[in-house]
């Protein structure tokens, strides 16, 4: 699977981890940035993963920022994106199984890296379960 990975100055450390850790996975990682803690605007990294989610380019995306909330915020905003803020397991298995969530976001200060690694860990090994949800979200385009 090839994952386009991105993040703003609050994600960076986060960012980090988890490309460190998707290196020795099953998957190719584009990683969008940014490239240092230094400030810059979420929306723009948002912009780029979204535009390789949504363009086929990457199947699937992960973007950080502080909190998670306005990285995904500005993802939800592109069309074909279906971007989850998940803090836990759960929710990001169900964010696949009934959302078919193409992008995870993250809150870099919100939870810490050994968390954010089994969510992203379950996040991308559940599938889609199809059936009624496919209506839903087809209603979302
Ligand atoms: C950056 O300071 C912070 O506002 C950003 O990372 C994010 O939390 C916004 O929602």
């Amino acid at each position: 699977m090839k994952i386009a990975l991105g993040c703003d100055h609050g994600g960076f450390g986060l960012k980090q981890e988890i490309a460190a850790v998707l290196k020795d996975c099953d998957c190719e990682v584009v990683d969008y940035g940014c490239y240092s803690s230094d400030s810059v605007d979420y929306p723009d990294i948002a912009a780029a993963v979204c535009k390789a989610v949504a363009g086929g380019e990457c199947e699937r995306g992960i973007l950080i920022c502080g909190t998670g909330i306005g990285i995904s915020i500005a993802a939800n905003r592109h069309p074909g994106i279906r971007a989850a803020l998940c803090s836990e397991p759960f929710s990001a298995q169900m964010s696949r199984e009934h959302n078919d969530a193409n992008v995870l976001c993250l809150g870099g200060r919100v939870i810490g890296g050994a968390l954010a690694l089994q969510i992203v860990d379950v996040w991308l090994k559940t599938e889609f379960s199809g059936g009624r949800h496919l209506r839903r979200i087809q209603m979302l385009d």
